[in-house]
């Protein structure tokens, strides 16, 4: 589809591709695609190709002869009774986004970025990360044969996600700062050429991204649900998600948007305290602080992107504790069998507090997105058990920790 690429705030086209944000006046960028080229599409016409990013190619600003591709989306939509059943509503879906090639919902946006990297004729591209934004480029840079450099805060990264931008040859840059600190120094390099910017402040990114939401759409035969609750770090997915349900409304696919609800860790919530305030900007905060640590940022890139997307839908914000993500964790993995990450549990927290608040009434129909994969983060899952003690290796110790009662 042809498109604009455009500031945000101030409107102006913008043409070089290594910019990521507006020279006039610091704005934001956006895709301005034009709709008006799928007069002819029907949701129909798509069905023909599996489900996945590229069923959506008619809406995405990259020529699909191109396309690296490791077959990302096409993720399961749960219906998740037990968990309803749990949390007291009557419909509740999971969008397990864990299901992606490299386990995170990055991957959508990266098939996109990468692909548009090969078309400007970038050599190395790079990206600030939490960990799964590192381990997603590296696999697509890879199967692109680009060269990939990372930059992460030390000791901040899960070992799931370290592991795979290490295994799929990234270079792996470490600083003694937070994720603001890296996404500042990568948007210098790429300012001065030295590489091609993939984070979401790219502006390529959500357009794969947005592709979540038109699997939810696609996934319930065009019935929309009434609320999307979603995790929020850099206010990427948020904005892609409301962008993706606004594109589908224009061309007349669905009649209305769904209420999109940002959930953020309480050490980490400058959104909802904008939110809370009824602002459409927020104020940094300078040491972020969550166990999740994929959303451990204080100065989300996208932010104001992400109160337009929850008020323009008449969604909201809310922040949740460290435990109340950890506990919903435990909730959803004994409950469905579907194991997140902390940061993806925080939608099921939110969404169980938005209930408990009576802000969620029973008979809505809920869609939770849930961006990662429970084995991006092992070290958490196995802390909060303590250590396994080695017994016996005979019948009959075995069978005693087994069924204890039994004689
Ligand atoms: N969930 C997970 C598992 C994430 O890794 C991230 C972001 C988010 C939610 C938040 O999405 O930033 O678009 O609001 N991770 C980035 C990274 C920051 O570097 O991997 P967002």
């Amino acid at each position: 589809m042809t498109y604009d690429v455009k500031c945000w705030e101030c409107g102006r086209v913008v043409s070089d591709p290594y910019l990521d944000s507006c020279p006039g006046c610091g704005g934001l960028l956006d895709l301005e695609m034009n709709l008006t080229e799928l007069n002819d599409l029907t949701p129909y016409d798509l069905r023909k190709r599996p489900i996945g990013v590229w069923r959506y190619a008619p809406f995405l600003p990259v020529d699909e002869k191109n396309a690296i591709s490791i077959k990302e989306g096409g993720t399961p939509l749960y219906n998740c009774r037990s968990l309803a059943s749990v949390v007291g509503l009557n419909r509740i879906w999971v969008k397990y986004e864990g299901a992606n090639p490299t386990g995170s919902f990055k991957d959508r946006g990266m098939t996109v970025g990468v692909t548009r990297a090969l078309e400007i004729g970038a050599k190395v591209v790079g990206c600030a990360s939490t960990g799964n934004t590192s381990a997603s480029l590296a696999a697509y840079a890879a199967k692109a044969g680009l060269d990939c450099a990372v930059v992460l805060p030390a000791g901040n990264v899960a070992a799931g996600k370290l592991a795979q931008a290490v295994f799929f040859g990234a270079k792996v840059i470490a600083i003694d700062g937070n994720f603001d600190d890296a996404l500042r120094i990568v948007r210098e390099l790429a300012a001065k050429r030295h590489l091609y910017l993939l984070n979401s402040i790219n502006p390529y990114r959500p357009e794969g991204q947005k592709t979540v939401a038109f699997e939810i759409v696609d996934q319930l035969d065009f019935r929309v649900p009434d609320r999307i609750v979603l995790p929020v770090g850099n206010a990427g997915n948020i904005w892609s998600v409301y962008k993706g349900l606004a594109e589908l409304n224009r061309i007349g696919w669905i009649a209305k948007i769904p209420k999109i609800v940002g959930v953020q860790a309480s050490g980490s919530m400058p959104i909802v305290d904008a939110f809370n305030a009824g602002k459409s900007d927020f104020t940094p905060i300078e040491k972020p602080e969550t166990v999740a640590t994929a959303i451990r940022i204080g100065n989300p890139v996208s932010g104001k992107k992400a109160l337009k997307a929850i008020y323009d839908t008449k969604g909201c914000a809310v922040a949740v504790s460290d435990g109340e993500i950890l506990d919903a964790q435990k909730i959803l993995g004994r409950s469905e069998g579907i194991g997140v990450e902390p940061a993806s549990a925080a939608s099921v927290a939110g969404m169980i507090k938005l209930v408990q608040t009576g802000e969620i009434g029973k008979d809505e129909r809920v869609v939770c997105i849930c961006t990662g994969n429970v084995l991006k983060d092992p070290d958490i899952v196995l802390k909060s058990f303590g250590r396994i003690k080695p017994i016996h290796a005979d019948f009959e110790s075995v069978k005693k920790a087994v069924v204890p009662h039994e004689r």
